[in-house]
């Protein structure tokens, strides 16, 4: 059967993704950001997965606003990144484990989440950064990602209680799979930042290391956190940090917290980051 062995969790400042693609990671600014990143670096060698269900959020670039779907699972055989302005980021294509997906897809909508089926879409540095920091500069992608889109850009968002649902559905999805795999699940975005407004530029840090805290050992608490409580402490884009509820609610109660990373800033956000692996 398919098993969930981990969960990593990750901002996904599109600035990290230009100093990648552009040689500048040791620059003074950028390499205290990627030492962060250098254990999981090391640890995902020997702990790469078969598939990476990878929960992020477009910033209408696939998804306009025309359609905004609350979730939504990706379904083609592959996604190329998207080009948000500057050309596409020279990372390799993503290919799908399309037969998970199907089977996820069924046992979300058996569980009553009515999840949106994207046949065609591109992805954006919500889901390309996260696979950078962790894999490094690679020909390919060395395992299959299923990405899940959440809305966390337009009214109404759903909230933490709502993500941390679809985590528990996602691991009851996964462990009823009859092939053997191993499967991360991923969450970005976040921590605390606000790229717009009177507020732009607001950072908590007192709220991100209780969220980093309430995390790894009383997770269920983060799950009652209301949206408004996000936007106020950790700033519109702040609410980014839902979709890190949908990593930990797939990884059950128990959780070895391997990693954890915190620094400001990198752009305009708090950058947090945290390798967790599940009890077995
Ligand atoms: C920034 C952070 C984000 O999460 C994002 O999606 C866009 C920009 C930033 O800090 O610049
Ligand atoms: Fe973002």
């Amino acid at each position: 059967m398919a098993r969930i062995s981990a969960g990593i969790a990750t901002s996904h400042v599109p600035a990290i993704g230009a100093a990648i693609d552009l040689g500048k990671t040791q620059d003074e600014y950028w390499a205290p950001v990627f030492e962060g990143y250098e254990f999981v670096k090391e640890w995902i060698k020997d702990n790469t997965p078969d598939v990476v269900i990878l929960a992020y959020n477009d910033h209408a670039s696939a998804l306009m606003l025309d359609i905004v779907p609350t979730f939504a699972i990706g379904f083609a055989d592959t996604f190329q990144s998207a080009d948000e302005g500057w050309g596409r980021r020279p990372v390799p294509l993503v290919h799908n484990h399309i037969d998970l997906a199907a089977h996820v897809a069924e046992q979300l909508v058996i569980d009553e989440f009515d999840i949106t089926i994207i046949n065609e879409m591109d992805v954006d540095h919500g889901l390309t950064i996260p696979l950078s920091l962790v894999f490094g500069q690679v020909e390919e992608w060395p395992c299959k990602v299923i990405p899940l889109a959440v809305n966390v850009t337009q009214f109404p968002t759903p909230s933490g209680e709502r993500c941390w649902k679809l985590g528990e559905a996602i691991r009851n999805a996964v462990k009823t799979f009859p092939e053997d795999l191993d499967v991360q699940v991923w969450g970005t975005g976040g921590m605390s930042h606000q790229l717009q407004g009177t507020r732009a530029g607001l950072i908590n840090k007192e709220f991100d290391n209780r969220f980093l805290d309430l995390l790894a050992h009383e997770p269920e608490e983060l799950a009652t956190w209301t949206r408004l409580e996000y936007l106020r402490e950790a700033g519109t884009e702040g609410i980014e940090l839902i979709m890190w509820l949908i990593m930990r609610a797939a990884l059950g109660y128990g959780v070895d917290e391997l990693h954890r990373f915190y620094r400001v800033p990198a752009s305009n956000t708090a950058v947090g980051h945290v390798v967790y692996q599940a009890k077995a």
